[in-house]
């Protein structure tokens, strides 16, 4: 692996606030930013949000707020979020950023002087809510699969850009792993849907005002989607040049849902190839979170707020409990009566009772922290391929070996009865829960640092009060 380590999230629609989806996915990219970071990696973290198009002018439309006020606002409540939670972006980028306007104006100036886009009518179905075209086989009862919403006809004049062109090369590049795509079941999908061929896109709007203009015809604005793949380039600072890379680029790994993938897979690679500038060497496809095996989404409005869950289970319950509710690739459904029992039974019952334990026996000998032989096994390789719930269920094996290994013992009788052997048993404990403590670092920042406190001090504090 290189010594740089480049990371991005999808950026979100400013249509509404985050949702513990978007919760997801950003602190899934800061836990792996950290986790480079602390090994001395050259790590850049990049978030954002997308903030043109017609969902988000429709949405500003319904509030009855002016388009501009009402992403700001929008767009501030995705930082206050990832505030919340404790996440360390390097940039957060807006689409609406003068310089990321700028840069996206030359790039797609660039694509048309290298002959990749050419002039057309476009005539389909459109979901806004996906900001995409649909073909029948994306439709149920004449439904947008996504978002349970009929979609619109529309016909334009219309800008294309020549994707159909990059169908084999994409196919080559994908099947070899030159860019990954994982898990593999999302890799074949879009193998899959890269034989069926692919179409040139429309890259321009006529009707929609809220968006870039597009440079060689200013009465037609960029379809958001190309505004929006070009924020990975821009959040370092590219001024829009061809064959230029910026610093950093490409990406180690871009993460993101189902949802967004095919785009990414087809259309993102695609404006790389045509802009000569190499691709992302990974894309991580992590699953939903469902409420009733339902998607959670805004659209659907069936939703948990991050901001709520941070009341009640603080930062790094937060982080924990999103960290280790989604099995690799899996969906998984969520509800807020699971998170409290698993807040109680595995941060206030688990980590928090074993350390108040160990260090409420230790109070009478003081005995020092140190390190002795390494009890924890490596997760480094977890930690790369992204399985973040093995990892913790890792870690928490021996949370609860420990707090075992005390009943076992009867440890708090063994300090009485036979002190020479209690004290070797606490110096163990004390070991292991320093091992724990960094091991968690990348994922419970906070706890991580109190941990080290407490041990220093050896004076303990309550780390997860039961909820
Ligand atoms: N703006 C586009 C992305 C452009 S990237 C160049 C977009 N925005 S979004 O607000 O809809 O965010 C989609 C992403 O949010 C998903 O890919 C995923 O990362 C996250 N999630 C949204 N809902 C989710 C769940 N229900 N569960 C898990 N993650 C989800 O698409």
């Amino acid at each position: 692996m290189s010594n740089k380590f480049y990371i991005t999230t999808p950026i979100y629609y400013v249509n509404d606030r985050p949702h513990i989806g978007h919760a997801y996915t950003t602190v899934a990219a800061d836990v792996l930013a950290r986790w480079h970071k602390s090994r001395g990696e050259k790590t850049f973290f990049l978030t954002g949000t997308d903030e043109h198009g017609i969902k988000v002018a429709q949405a500003a439309d319904k509030n009855g707020k002016d388009v501009k006020d009402f992403v700001d606002a929008n767009a501030q409540t995705f930082k206050d979020a990832w505030q919340k939670l404790n996440v360390q972006y390097d940039n957060f980028l807006r689409t609406t950023d003068t310089k990321h306007i700028k840069a996206v104006q030359a790039a797609v100036q660039a694509l048309y002087d290298k002959g990749f886009i050419y002039k057309g009518e476009y005539e389909g179905l459109y979901c806004v809510s996906c900001e995409q075209y649909k073909f029948e086989d994306d439709l149920v009862d004449g439904k947008c699969r996504e978002h349970n919403e009929k979609p619109v006809l529309m016909k334009e004049e219309s800008y294309f850009f020549k994707l159909s062109q990059f169908e084999k090369i994409l196919e080559q590049k994908i099947s070899s792993d030159e860019l990954k795509i994982l898990p593999p079941e999302r890799k074949n999908e879009i193998l899959s849907f890269l034989k069926s061929g692919l179409k040139d896109i429309s890259i321009s709007r006529k009707n929609v005002k809220w968006g870039i203009p597009l440079p060689f015809e200013t009465s037609q604005t960029i379809y958001v989607w190309v505004d929006a793949f070009l924020n990975y380039l821009t959040g370092l600072g590219w001024q829009g040049k061809a064959g230029e890379a910026p610093e950093f680029f490409p990406p180690e790994v871009q993460l993101m849902s189902k949802d967004i993938l095919r785009v990414h897979a087809t259309i993102w690679a695609a404006l790389l190839l045509a802009l000569e500038l190499p691709l992302p060497r990974q894309i991580y496809v992590h699953g939903y979170f469902t409420i009733g095996s339902q998607k959670m989404s805004k659209s659907l409005g069936n939703v948990i707020w991050p901001e709520i869950l941070v009341e009640k289970f603080g930062v790094d319950g937060v982080r924990y409990l999103l960290m280790s509710s989604l099995a690799w690739g899996q969906d998984g459904d969520v509800t807020m009566e699971r998170f409290v029992e698993k807040y109680n039974a595995d941060l206030a019952n688990g980590l928090g009772n074993l350390i108040s334990r160990v260090v409420t026996l230790n109070s009478k000998f003081k005995i020092q922290n140190s390190k002795l032989q390494s009890k924890i096994k490596n997760f480094d390789k977890l930690i790369n391929e992204l399985r973040f719930k093995e990892v913790l269920e890792g870690i928490w094996n021996y949370v609860a070996w420990a707090n075992k290994y005390i009943e076992d013992k009867k440890l708090w009788e063994l300090v009485k009865n036979k002190p020479e052997e209690g004290k070797k048993t606490l110096a163990e404990l004390l070991s292991l829960i320093f091992e724990i403590g960094e091991a968690l670092e990348p994922f419970l920042p906070e706890t991580s640092q109190k941990i080290k406190e407490i041990l220093a001090s050896g004076k303990s504090e309550p780390l997860f009060p039961r909820v």
